[in-house]
């Protein structure tokens, strides 16, 4: 598909209403990190997603919203290099990419942290943190340097939980399990952090220390995707939403343009009717 600039950027797409525009006049793929136009996936005859359009801002949360089955890990596995999409185009800072390996992404800069966190439990955090490392810079690094990298890229992520980088994996927290896996990301030197659920199984201060690790890695200037269930931790992290509904993105924009009654309606119904009775979506 060919993007239209000035035609594509923030939307609600189920609506006519030009409070829904968003600031999407004049948004074209270059003026974002990453830019999805048209991108479809279908799985024989389930058609998972159909003609997403999302942009991704550098430096900036982006919340991916949606019901259970909307398509969001769908959407992110696309992004990931997991499967190529069956139709659509993507852009990286304007230029057209074609993201069909994991090490595709990779080298652009993507790294993704999944549910399930694809870390080794029967190995250290720091062990954790350079493994498929091989055969980059750290290649030839020694044991100390490794070390000594792992405690600098937590400490710098204020990750002060952690008692030692030399315990194994299975001995930590899943918020100290996760902060490893964010923290492997950044030291990767990732350009766009995508996170499936980071808080999903984590109690009242983990959640706290997860999303003030996500504010941080956007502070630095890295982009993050952040898939969540929880409106709360959405609003509490998240500069912009992008909502999906059966496999499309119906509605995306600033966070300051919805709140949480727009939000759950738009999740639900795919559009939202509160608007027009709300000043919180324009
Ligand atoms: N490998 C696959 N083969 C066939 N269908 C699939 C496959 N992966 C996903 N789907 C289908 O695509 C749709 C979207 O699934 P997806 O996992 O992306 O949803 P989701 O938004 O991540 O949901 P949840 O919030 O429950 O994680 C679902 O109908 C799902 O059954
Ligand atoms: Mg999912």
């Amino acid at each position: 598909m060919t993007p239209t600039p000035g035609l594509q950027g923030d939307n609600v797409a189920l609506t006519s209403d030009p409070r829904h525009s968003g600031s999407g006049v004049g948004a074209s793929p270059s003026d974002f990190l990453l830019s999805l136009r048209g991108i479809s996936k279908s799985f024989g005859a389930v058609q998972a997603m159909t003609n997403v359009d999302l942009d991704i801002p550098e430096g900036q949360v982006t919340a991916l919203i949606g019901d259970n089955g909307a398509g969001k890990s769908t959407l992110i596995k696309a992004i990931s290099g997991i499967w190529a999409p069956s139709s659509g185009t993507m852009y990286w800072r304007g230029n057209e990419v074609h993201i069909h390996t994991p090490r595709a992404a990779s080298e652009l800069g993507i790294a993704t942290v999944y549910q399930d966190l694809a870390l080794c439990d029967n190995l250290d955090i720091v062990q954790n943190m350079f493994l498929g490392m091989e055969d980059t810079k750290f290649g030839l690094l020694d044991e100390i340097t490794m070390e000594l990298a792992t405690v600098q890229t937590l400490k710098d992520l204020a990750v002060s939980t952690v008692k030692s980088v030399r315990q194994r994996v299975e001995s930590l927290s899943g918020g100290q399990r996760q902060a490893v896996a964010v923290a492997r990301a950044v030291m990767r030197e990732s350009k766009l952090v995508i996170l499936d659920e980071p808080t999903a199984a984590l109690g009242v201060s983990q959640t706290a220390q997860v999303l003030a690790l996500i504010k941080r890695l956007a502070s630095r200037g890295i982009s993050v995707l952040v898939i969540s269930h929880n409106l709360s931790d959405v609003f509490a992290v998240a500069d912009r939403i992008a909502v999906m509904y059966l496999g499309s993105i119906v509605s995306s924009g600033p966070i300051a343009n919805y709140d949480t009654t727009s939000a759950v309606e738009i999740i639900t119904t795919g559009a939202s009717h509160h608007a027009a009775s709300s000043a919180s979506i324009k």
